[in-house]
């Protein structure tokens, strides 16, 4: 009899990745019981308050399609969502984009106040970078190599230039070529990092690696040209944060320079950018394809 796949399930896949995150998420925090307890339960609050955890998803995924098992993937994956956790906290803090509601709960600031907020993004900052340093390092990619990728993937150069570019842009009227500066940095930068991880993880050829950057870079870009959609498409019910916050404060995004219409069509043209780097892995990457046309089509 011939063999049959089973049909690859997308769903099922977040369900039980996103599981494995969590529960690693929990062993490698300190809990709320560790003294200076406001400050642990600050970083648990925001970790545990409901993400989609598309970054860890990503570099699992990408470990997978080069044949690395889940166990060694996943501190890297719970360093990139604390680094990702650790930038919408700050991101929304009054002196930045100051929203009130992320992941559906009050923002750590409205529940902690400033100073906490502070503290409990640097202290997820580090947190990242001791949970990374856990993993399993190969030959070919050393701790010094994983180390160096999320540093650079989150400094001034690339995911806090963006937040710098981004916050001096507003009341601006930006060119494409400059929007497109601010993405790469403030959010493609850590995808490409979470992918690229993922394959490190695995011990990957540079060919693959070098086809993870494309699809990351590319699936990095789309994310927040949705991201962007999503803020003028959807209620604050559905997004779990403030809709609309863009406009308000005249924020450079696709929608206000090239039209929702236009928008769409971008991300779905990077979409397809990202599945072209997909081909060397000839079948082996259904959760990165699963995965990237779900970022492309979600509500949320
Ligand atoms: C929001 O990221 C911030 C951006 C970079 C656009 P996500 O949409 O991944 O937020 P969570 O993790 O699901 O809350
Ligand atoms: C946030 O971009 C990017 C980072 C936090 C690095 P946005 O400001 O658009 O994200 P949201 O819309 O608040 O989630
Ligand atoms: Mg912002
Ligand atoms: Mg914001
Ligand atoms: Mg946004």
């Amino acid at each position: 009899m011939a063999s049959q796949k089973t049909p690859f399930d997308l769903n099922q896949y977040l369900v039980t990745r996103t599981e494995t995150v969590n529960r690693a998420m929990d062993r490698f925090l300190p809990s709320e019981k560790t003294r200076p307890v406001t400050i642990h339960k600050a970083m648990r609050y925001s970790i545990f308050a409901g993400g989609k955890r598309m970054r860890p998803a990503l570099l699992l995924a990408a470990a997978e399609a080069c044949g690395g098992k889940p166990a060694d993937a996943l501190p890297l994956a719970c360093a990139v969502e604390c680094i990702h956790t650790y930038s919408l906290i700050h991101d929304d803090l009054p002196a930045m984009d100051n929203d009130d509601f992320r992941r559906g709960k009050p923002t750590s600031h409205k529940v902690f106040g400033e100073g906490i907020a502070v503290l409990a993004g640097d202290a997820l900052l580090t947190q990242a970078f001791e949970i990374a340093a856990q993993a399993k390092g190969w030959p070919r990619y050393p701790h010094r190599e994983l180390i160096l990728e999320i540093a650079r993937a989150s400094g001034s150069l690339q995911l806090v230039g963006g937040q710098v570019a981004d916050l001096e842009g507003e009341n601006k009227k930006l060119s494409v070529a400059e929007l497109r500066y601010i993405h790469e940095r403030k959010t493609s930068a850590l995808l490409c990092c979470s992918v690229r991880l993922g394959g490190m993880s695995a011990n990957c050829t540079p060919a693959q690696l070098q086809a993870l950057t494309d699809f990351g870079y590319h699936v990095g870009l789309a994310f927040q040209v949705i991201d962007d959609i999503l803020d003028v498409t959807q209620t604050s019910e559905q997004l779990g944060k403030t809709a609309g916050k863009d406009v308000a404060v005249q924020k450079a995004t696709y929608p206000s320079i090239v039209g929702l219409e236009k928008s769409r069509k971008i991300a779905a043209q990077l979409t397809d950018k990202a599945f072209a780097a997909l081909k060397i892995f000839k079948g082996r990457a259904e959760a990165l394809e699963g995965i990237a046309q779900y970022l492309l089509k979600r509500d949320k």
